[in-house]
């Protein structure tokens, strides 16, 4: 299609902007949309907002090379990848498809025959066919005949992006097989795990099963722990026998349940099927409690006593990445807050707090909380250095 680019991809954030890389290191021609001024800012000068290994030294490889430009808005394209945001409204637990409704408004104008959408946001179960074909078929365009659509959910580890979007499997849904195939195809310009056929609803379930899964064991474990809280009793090293049984494989209990994924992604099946949801949308609500529970355990430690300096470490979603989506970190320490506690924080990932180290930090608090626990703050608890002699220290 002459003056049409090979991919124009929409939402360039943790997951489109590293595909968006990875096409254009791969030699095709490669167009990239997003809405935030201040990232379109920061790609025209060549800076990654995203921090994440590997990803600048690929973009300014990228940039040489002169195959990737950055648009305002979409234009013709052979193809079009859809990676914008796709939150769940916080009452309603439903997911607010604005996002991915209007990106796919933004290309109708530029569809032409022959062209491929790729739809990669995470999804509801039928938002293929339900939502995306309608909007894609006001270009006059028949999906299946004249334009086809694919569903090619993402698994991606933050803190190892750039590996893993290239060895992971991925598994490629479309609305006919042919537009499977054809996705498969641009994805094998860079993926080396397997490109897994399939239709666009199993995609969208296999999407959905995938950190529904790791959500309810997560919910099992902590529900564990707090039993074996009543009990006054050790649920870790509970767990660890447990797990000696050659069948049985118990996670380990937490605060929650934080990031972009995990507390969204259950609800998206519950909303589409919610009488059979029963122990998703339970599993949900478990995990979303353990904040609530966590900052009671803490308030018992230091006795109620609000001028007990709490010294929490750690805020992230998980450890070792600098991300505070979702974090249940921040709910247990603005829930301290709230009620008047003297919450002292320290997170060497991030950069939060005013410490310029973590003995530094425990000099500073009477009872010290390892919420989540970088590789940093776990090797100096594990070390049990002097400094930490006589304070107090929960571990989650
Ligand atoms: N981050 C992860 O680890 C991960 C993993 C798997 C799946 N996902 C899913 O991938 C999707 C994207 O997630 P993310 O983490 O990359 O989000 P993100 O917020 O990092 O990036 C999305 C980008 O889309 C842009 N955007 C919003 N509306 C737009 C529009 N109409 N046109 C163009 N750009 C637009 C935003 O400005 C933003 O830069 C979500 O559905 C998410 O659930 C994320």
């Amino acid at each position: 299609m002459s003056g049409a680019r090979d991919v124009t991809i929409l939402g360039l954030g943790y997951v489109g902007f590293p595909i968006t890389l990875m096409l254009a290191k791969a030699g095709l021609d490669v167009a990239g949309v997003d809405i935030d001024r201040a990232k379109m800012d920061a790609f025209a000068k060549g800076e990654c907002p995203i921090n994440e290994p590997q990803l600048q030294d690929i973009f300014d490889d990228v940039l040489e090379k002169g195959s990737l430009s950055f648009l305002d808005t979409p234009g013709p394209s052979d193809a079009f990848l859809i990676a914008v945001p796709t939150p769940i409204h916080p009452v309603k637990k439903a997911a607010d498809l604005h996002a991915l409704q209007s990106a796919c408004e933004s290309i109708v104008p530029h569809l032409r025959p022959g062209n491929l959408v790729i739809v990669n946001s995470t999804i509801p179960l039928m938002c293929c066919r339900t939502v995306v074909k309608p909007i894609l078929e006001k270009s006059g365009l028949e999906l299946g005949k004249d334009i086809d659509l694919c569903y090619c959910p993402e698994r991606l580890y933050p803190g190892n992006i750039a590996h893993e979007i290239v060895h992971n499997d991925h598994i490629v849904g479309g609305y006919t097989a042919k537009a499977a195939e054809r996705a498969a195809a641009l994805y094998g310009n860079f993926v080396k795990g397997a490109l897994l056929q399939t239709d666009d609803l199993t995609a969208e379930f296999c999407k959905l099963i995938e950190n529904t899964y790791r959500d309810v064991n997560i919910a099992l474990a902590n529900e564990l722990d707090l039993i074996a809280g009543r009990f006054d009793t050790d649920i870790g090293h509970a767990i660890d026998l447990a797990n000696r049984h050659p069948r049985v494989n118990l996670l380990k209990p937490g605060i929650g349940v934080g990031g972009h994924c995990l507390p969204i992604d259950p609800w998206f099946i519950a909303e589409m099927a919610p009488e059979e949801s029963i122990l998703i949308s339970a599993a949900r609500r478990r995990n979303d409690s353990m904040p609530g529970n966590i900052a009671a355990r803490i308030r018992r430690a230091v006795k109620d006593n609000r001028n007990a300096r709490i010294g929490c470490a750690g805020v992230t979603y998980k450890p070792d990445v600098n991300d505070e989506r979702e974090s249940p970190a921040w709910e247990i320490i603005e829930e301290l807050q709230g009620e008047g506690y003297d919450v002292r924080i320290y997170d060497p990932v991030m950069g939060h707090g005013e410490y310029r180290d973590f003995e530094h930090f425990v000099s500073d608090a009477d009872v010290i909380v390892s919420l989540v626990e970088h590789a940093v703050i776990r090797e100096e608890l594990d070390r049990k250095p002097s400094y930490l002699d006589g304070k107090r220290v929960l571990r989650f």
